[in-house]
């Protein structure tokens, strides 16, 4: 009862931003596409193509360890790992007698088929949802391809997660290509996604455990998963390749702690985003609402779940349609403007049981809010606790023209999320951009980067050259 009331006064805080807005048709359907994605009730389906990136890569061939990293604040976050030396191709890229890796790559891959269990199921509520880990294993081989400078780190998106990175097709998956071409890859896993739902002192349904937005990230999750890549592999710098968000949270990051541009030799970012002023996605109408919907929230007693476990529970259900665009059988895609048609068909129902993959709605919250500011710049939490928090009213910004660290970025037109100029700001205030290139295909898009047809031949291709050239560089 009490939800229903709840949700009613929330469904008439919205409406009540939406009327006030100019221009109200085309907005007010978005929106009330959100909302009821938002306040949607129902279970959650578990779709049977639901795997994780484990079982994914061992379908495809490839080994995938489990890590789990801890964070200063008690989130356990997983990460991925694809190990050069049991990489199907491998003895193309090691230099090693075949007589020195067989034996102990055999033995691994038993170890990890009896150690991964189950596949993991996003969609139980369980609290418990939990990637087994693979023990911990320093390889010889491994740390001597490591310590080489092959490291590359990619890092998921808005609502994304490491499997981001190889429901592509087999042959166009970057984690198996860049794998393929002997790289030691590791793929993080931000707090809130279905590998990194666990906490030290609180189960996921705790509303404290969703109070978080990419400042967070930023400030513990990107740190301690650098940290443990490096130490697991004692390379001295890895290779950073971001998307989204991964590059939003890679900018706040190195302006906030510049000490860690040390630990990265090279950054590629697939759809960079900080500022976010003129973009086409409908998260800037929810920026006139933000306030109002704090308000509500705090008025109802800290109640986060309220939205989080609503957004959750509605973004699993992914194959509901709005109108006939298909972009709307998922809240990702509506966001970003992803058309299923541009991915590889058979690959579809994979990437729809896996995405998205979890956010929290402060994180939402926090790209609604850069709209209205027109900044990069940290959560704002309200005059007061700004006060509290950092010592003046407003957030303090992320400052990106400190960031030393080499970059190369990639954007396309048809990006909702990405306005080209906040691409070209960004361009002009990183001072080490070795280049910006402009995907030619004029109606790429933000999560194209990760699934069309076309995204080896138009991205990853050049990305190769650009990693190539960066590891005998830097
Ligand atoms: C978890 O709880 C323990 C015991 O109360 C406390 O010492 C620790 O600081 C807590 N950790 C976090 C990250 O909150
Ligand atoms: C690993 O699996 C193979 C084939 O399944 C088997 O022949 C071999 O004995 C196993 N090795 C170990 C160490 O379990
Ligand atoms: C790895 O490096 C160590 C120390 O440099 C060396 O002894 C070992 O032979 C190397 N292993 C391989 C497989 O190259
Ligand atoms: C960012 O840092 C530069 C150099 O330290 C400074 O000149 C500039 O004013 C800063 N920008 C903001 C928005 O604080």
């Amino acid at each position: 009862m009490m939800r229903v009331v709840r949700m009613v006064m929330l469904a008439g805080v919205m409406v009540a931003g939406v009327m006030s807005m100019p221009s109200r048709a085309p907005r007010q359907s978005l929106i009330s596409e959100i909302l009821t994605r938002l306040i949607s009730s129902g279970s959650p389906t578990l779709h049977p193509h639901v795997q994780d990136t484990g079982s994914l890569g061992r379908e495809a061939g490839y080994l995938v360890e489990s890590h789990t990293v801890t964070t200063e604040d008690g989130y356990l976050l997983t990460l991925h790992h694809l190990p050069p030396y049991a990489n199907p191709s491998r003895r193309r890229y090691l230099h090693l007698r075949e007589s020195e890796t067989d034996p102990p790559v055999r033995a691994r891959w038993n170890a990890s088929d009896s150690g991964e269990g189950p596949a993991l199921s996003p969609a139980t509520d369980t609290g418990e949802t939990e990637v087994p880990t693979t023990p911990r294993y320093m390889d010889q081989h491994a740390s001597n391809s490591s310590s080489s400078g092959k490291v590359v780190f990619l890092q998921h998106g808005l609502m994304g997660s490491s499997d981001n990175w190889n429901t592509n097709t087999k042959q166009d998956s970057l984690a198996y290509l860049l794998s393929d071409a002997g790289y030691d890859v590791w793929m993080g896993n931000f707090r809130g996604n279905i590998y990194s739902r666990r906490h030290m002192n609180l189960t996921h349904k705790d509303p404290r455990f969703w109070k978080f937005s990419y400042d967070e990230m930023a400030r513990y999750d990107l740190p301690a998963m650098l940290d443990y890549v490096l130490e697991e592999t004692g390379a001295r710098r890895l290779h950073y390749l971001g998307h989204s968000m991964g590059t939003t949270v890679f900018f706040a990051l190195m302006s906030s702690q510049p000490e860690y541009q040390q630990r990265v030799a090279s950054m590629v970012a697939l759809a960079p985003v900080a500022t976010v002023t003129n973009i086409v996605s409908p998260i800037k109408y929810l920026a006139p609402l933000v306030n109002e919907l704090q308000l509500v929230l705090r008025l109802l007693g800290n109640d986060q779940e309220l939205m989080t476990n609503r957004l959750l529970i509605s973004l699993w259900e992914p194959y509901r349609v709005c109108g006939s665009h298909a972009f709307c059988e998922n809240l990702q895609f509506l966001i970003t403007g992803f058309d299923p048609s541009r991915a590889d068909q058979e690959m579809v129902p994979v990437i729809l049981s896996h995405n998205p993959a979890g956010a929290s709605t402060q994180t939402l919250f926090h790209f609604a809010q850069g709209f209205t500011s027109g900044r990069f710049q940290h959560f704002d939490w309200g005059r007061e606790s700004n006060l509290e928090r950092y010592g003046q009213v407003e957030p303090p910004v992320y400052n990106v023209t400190n960031i030393n660290v080499p970059i190369t970025m990639f954007w396309s037109l048809n990006d909702w999320l990405i306005g080209e100029k906040d691409v070209h700001r960004l361009e002009e205030e990183l001072p080490h951009v070795e280049a910006c290139y402009k995907v030619s295909n004029p109606i790429f898009s933000h999560l194209d980067f990760l699934w069309a047809t076309d995204a080896r031949s138009l991205v990853y291709e050049k990305v190769f050259d650009i990693l190539d050239e960066a590891i005998n560089k830097y």
